[in-house]
């Protein structure tokens, strides 16, 4: 659908689906995952959700209500909202943060992919947990392997981003976010009832804040941004083809929720699991390929085809949640370069695929051959992740807050959270205090904690 010469989605459930679909994605199921088992399980969960609920829903609507008034890409979004000042810089970090987190994003979304072609040729029948630890490691420890799939995932993202919005980001939306969330409740089931699982029931609920530290609310909150695709444009890009009539509040709810509970599934899985076959929690980015095959493996080891086609299923909605998300954090990059630059649409998606398999390149290496290689005492992977997540996102987040809760015209935040008066919205007083005071100070006394001022 397109009005007013811009690309428009065609429903209200394509846009909940599609918003959806770039916050479901590896975030879910492989970040939270390893980021819980870093920092110590259920209190990490506890402060996410905390995290979710405090910061992310506000800023989200903050971030729907920029891209929806302005209709523009997320740097061109300021310079419509506040011409003449420096706010654009929000929006070219975030820029910058899509195509950062898209390059080393493709390596874990290329590894899906060895998974779907070693599930398919029932490549992890009759294995032993340590072999399946072996096997990841010498795959992506690989020089070739892990890059051939990193490219051939970043030019499926490519081409349908070159389709246009509608076609290409709704349809895929649609059938294969609900087909994950039933897959997702099945494997629940199967690892809850491995023997041995209640540890990592307990790990998931019963939280030790004794050993919360500044590190582990930093990753928390960082993790609340990565996850809900927060503080770098994306769902401000996706929001300036919304209609008018949409509902920004319910909107962002929806996502929210849906997001937050496919991650928690999501530890539903792997913690049971990987307690039940003996894999430490903390394996780090490994954790849902050495946990998950396991999974498969015990769980239907009676009924060897039901693994077989649960393990083909997993990791293909695997791959495709991962591909709604880089379409989103793609889609960011080019609508910048096409709108900003006047680029066609072609050549801007081009320099983006083309930079981010340069830059993916470079941080798969930097997991094996290139190991040595730091900065920070970090290789380009981790570098990349950490910039990113735990100091961009949250940070592009605090500017959103503060532009929406002090600059923008308080009559245009009204008008867009109410759809010109015509919604009720009673959590409305509560979002603007959020955004004014509590986002801002909040992130602000987590950095300063961070740096060792406090
Ligand atoms: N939210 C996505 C996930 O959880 O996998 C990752 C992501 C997408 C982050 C889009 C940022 C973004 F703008």
């Amino acid at each position: 659908m397109i009005k007013n010469g811009r690309a428009n989605f065609g429903s209200k459930l394509g846009i909940i689906l599609a918003s959806a679909g770039s916050a479901v994605g590896l975030g879910n199921i492989w970040r939270f995952p390893y980021e819980t088992g870093n920092y110590g399980g259920a209190a990490f969960i506890f402060i996410y959700l905390g995290c979710v609920l405090v910061l992310g829903l506000p800023i989200m609507i903050g971030e729907f209500l920029i891209g929806r008034r302005s209709r523009a890409n997320t740097a061109g979004a300021y310079q419509i909202l506040a011409p003449g000042t420096q706010w654009k810089w929000v929006g070219r970090m975030g820029v910058l943060a899509g195509f950062m987190i898209l390059s080393f994003y493709s390596v874990v979304a290329g590894w899906t992919l060895e998974y779907v072609f070693e599930a398919i040729g029932n490549g992890f029948a009759g294995k032993t947990p340590d072999e399946f630890v072996n096997s990841f490691q010498s795959f992506s420890g690989n020089p070739w392997k892990p890059v051939i799939w990193l490219v051939l995932f970043l030019l499926s993202t490519h081409f349908i981003i070159v389709r246009g919005v509608e076609k290409g980001i709704e349809k895929f939306s649609k059938i294969m976010m609900p087909m994950l969330f039933v897959l997702i409740l099945i494997l629940v089931g199967c690892s809850v009832s491995l023997p041995g699982a209640s540890k990592g029931i307990e790990f998931l609920l019963k939280p030790d804040f004794s050993k919360v530290d500044s590190n582990v609310i930093l990753a928390a909150m960082g993790q609340a941004f990565f996850s809900l695709s927060l503080g770098m444009g994306c769902l401000c890009t996706y929001a300036s083809y919304f209609n008018k009539d949409v509902n920004l509040t319910r909107t962002a709810f929806s996502v929210g929720i849906i997001d937050t509970f496919i991650a928690i599934l999501a530890g539903f899985i792997i913690f049971p699991a990987a307690f039940s076959v003996g894999i430490e929690p903390d394996a780090g980015p490994s954790l849902i390929f050495i946990t998950l095959p396991n999974v498969f493996q015990q769980a239907f080891s009676g009924a060897p085809w039901l693994a077989y086609i649960f393990s083909v299923l997993f990791y293909v909605l695997l791959a495709v949640a991962a591909l709604t998300s880089t379409i989103s954090m793609h889609e960011v990059v080019t609508a910048y370069l096409h709108e900003e630059f006047k680029l066609s649409r072609k050549r801007a998606a081009w320099m983006v695929t083309g930079g981010c398999i340069f830059f993916g390149i470079l941080c798969s290496l930097s997991l094996g051959v290139g190991k040595g290689f730091t900065l920070f005492g970090l290789g380009m992977f981790d570098l990349f992740d950490f910039v990113t997540a735990k100091i961009m996102l949250p940070l592009g987040g605090m500017l959103i807050a503060i532009f929406v809760g002090w600059y923008l015209d308080k009559k245009i935040v009204w008008e867009e959270i109410t759809n010109n008066g015509t919604l009720k919205v009673y959590a409305y007083k509560t979002i603007i205090f959020i955004l004014k005071y509590i986002a801002p100070i909040a992130i602000a006394i987590v950095f300063i904690n961070e740096l060792g001022f406090i």
